[in-house]
Formats: C-alpha cells, sequence, structure tokens
C-alpha cells in the first residue's frame, strides 16, 4: 500500500524484529489478511493511520503493525506507551454488515481473542479485567482499542478499527518511568519469553476467528468472558452520570454489561468506560 513508512523488509524469522514475511508465510493460504499486512516502523498510532487508510478506501482485513508507535492512544483519551520493539501494537480493518448492537460488544469479543492469540504464543494465564484490560498476575498487559465511527447520517459505521497492545519486553523501570509502578506488567517480566513476531501471530489468528464466529457464536464468547474475567466478585469504584461509586461487581450481562450492588444497597449496572479495582 502506498504512503506506508514500512519496516525493512526481514526474511528469516527474527528474535527480535516483527516480519511480514513470518506472519504471511505462517498465515492460512486462504486468510483474510494475505497480502494486506504491512509492518511499519513507526507511526504515531496504528489505529488513527489505519482509520485514514480506511476513509480511502482501504480493504477489509488490511492489519497494521508497528516497531514502535509515537501516539499509541487508549480509551478515555489515555496514551498507550509503545516503545519500539518493546511490544506488540496492531490495529485491524473490518466492515462487518452486522446490526450496530452486536457491533458495540466488538471490544468484549476482542478481550476473549486477545487472551487466545496470548495464551497460544506462550501460555500465559492472562485473565480479563472488565470491560477491555488483560491482565497478568493482576496486572496490566495488554490493551484494546475499538474504534467505529458513526456516520453523520445515522446507521451503521462504515468501518470498524480493533487496536490491540501487548507489552511484551518492558523491564521494571520502563513501568516506574511511565508511572505504572505496580499497574502494568510484560511478558518478560512475568517469565515468559517469547517472539513478538509469535505474539503478533497468536492474535491474528485469533481475531480471524473471531471474524469467522461473530456475531453468531455469542454465547460462546460470552460464556468465555465471564470465565476469564478477574473483576466478579471484586470491590470496584466506577463512574454513573459523572458520579463516583462504590460497589461489588457481580456479573456479565448478555450484552457484555456489567452488573454491580453499590455501596448504597442499589443495583447498578455499567456498560462503557474504566473500573478500578479498589
Ligand atoms: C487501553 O489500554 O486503553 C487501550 C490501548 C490500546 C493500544 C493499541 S496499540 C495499537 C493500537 N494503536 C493505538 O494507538 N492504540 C491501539
Amino acid at each position: 500500500m502506498d504512503g506506508l513508512d514500512k519496516a525493512a523488509p526481514r526474511r528469516e524469522e527474527p528474535s527480535a524484529g516483527l516480519s511480514e514475511w513470518f506472519l504471511s508465510a505462517s498465515l492460512r493460504p486462504e486468510s483474510l489478511f494475505q497480502g494486506k499486512l504491512h509492518v511499519l516502523d513507526r507511526v504515531d498510532s496504528t489505529n488513527t493511520r489505519l482509520k485514514q487508510l480506511a476513509a480511502q478506501g482501504a480493504p477489509e482485513g488490511t492489519l497494521l503493525l508497528a516497531e514502535e508507535q509515537t501516539g499509541g492512544r487508549g480509551t478515555q483519551d489515555r496514551r498507550f506507551h509503545s516503545p519500539r520493539g518493546e511490544g506488540v501494537y496492531l490495529s485491524l480493518l473490518l466492515r462487518p454488515q452486522a446490526p450496530v448492537s452486536d457491533l458495540r460488544t466488538l471490544t468484549a469479543w476482542t478481550a476473549v481473542a486477545a487472551c487466545r492469540g496470548i495464551e497460544s504464543a506462550c501460555g500465559a494465564p492472562v485473565e480479563i479485567k472488565w470491560l477491555n484490560d488483560i491482565v497478568l498476575q493482576g496486572k496490566k498487559l495488554c490493551g484494546i482499542l475499538v474504534e467505529a465511527p458513526l456516520p453523520e447520517r445515522g446507521g451503521r459505521p462504515d468501518f470498524v478499527v480493533i487496536g490491540i497492545g501487548v507489552n511484551l519486553a518492558q523491564s521494571p523501570e520502563t513501568f516506574q518511568q511511565q508511572g505504572l509502578d505496580g499497574l502494568a506488567t510484560s511478558l518478560a517480566i512475568e517469565g515468559y519469553t517469547t517472539r513478538r513476531s509469535q505474539v503478533a501471530l497468536g492474535l491474528l489468528q485469533a481475531l480471524e476467528r473471531l471474524y469467522r464466529d461473530f456475531p453468531q457464536k455469542r454465547t460462546a464468547y460470552l460464556e468465555e468472558y465471564r470465565r476469564r474475567c478477574m473483576t466478579l466478585g471484586r470491590r470496584v469504584s466506577f463512574l454513573e452520570n459523572g458520579r463516583v461509586f462504590t460497589g461489588t461487581a457481580l456479573q456479565i450481562e448478555n450484552d457484555f454489561a456489567l452488573s454491580l450492588l453499590g455501596g448504597d444497597g442499589r443495583p447498578h449496572r455499567v456498560s462503557s468506560g474504566a473500573l478500578r479495582l479498589i
């Protein structure tokens, strides 16, 4: 694809860099991603770049991976630190025909897919912190940002961009410098050594399966989400209509919303936003 600042091509499976060649050769010939996978050397944000390409007509299945993001973005306008060579940063373009009510659940579906992808690559027993954080040993390992610009005329979005960032090689000092001491972790810190290409491949395979399953296999994803969700039974604080409440997380509802028993004794339901474990 023109206009992309691609990383230098690598023919051998790398120990350090991501490899377009390795990823393409490891995917099935009929994979949705064949011929549409691009490894960039440096980009502000793979999500931002892919949204631009989507608006210019890039096909479904276009995938951007980056060695480094200079302006990696998270939910709630937060920054996602993306140091060079230390993580997997990828975005996938889809043009799903499903109803908007199903599209709203894609973040939760992606959380299940990310867990499967990471586990298949290295065996790390990852869990989900509602709604879209993947945690290992109680600390954040991976973040998910799904963006689907709604058209002004209303109706279904023209495209959806699924962004995933996984911490692989960061040291405790890196997280200290980022102000994330005790909050974030990497596969290396927890003793899982694996290549970035291997984790990227695990994610691609899980995302391809997700797209085959979406939205028909909702029950299977919902059950797996519930099983992997470490938030249930925990005391949390959450925002409702701009006010902070505390409560206990009770269950994941059929639309992946979280129901809670508030400290005020009332039931609450949260369908978006972030929670804090307390
Ligand atoms: C979060 O933790 O709030 C979400 C983080 C999502 C990070 C990924 S990295 C690839 C893609 N590009 C971005 O700018 N963000 C997502």
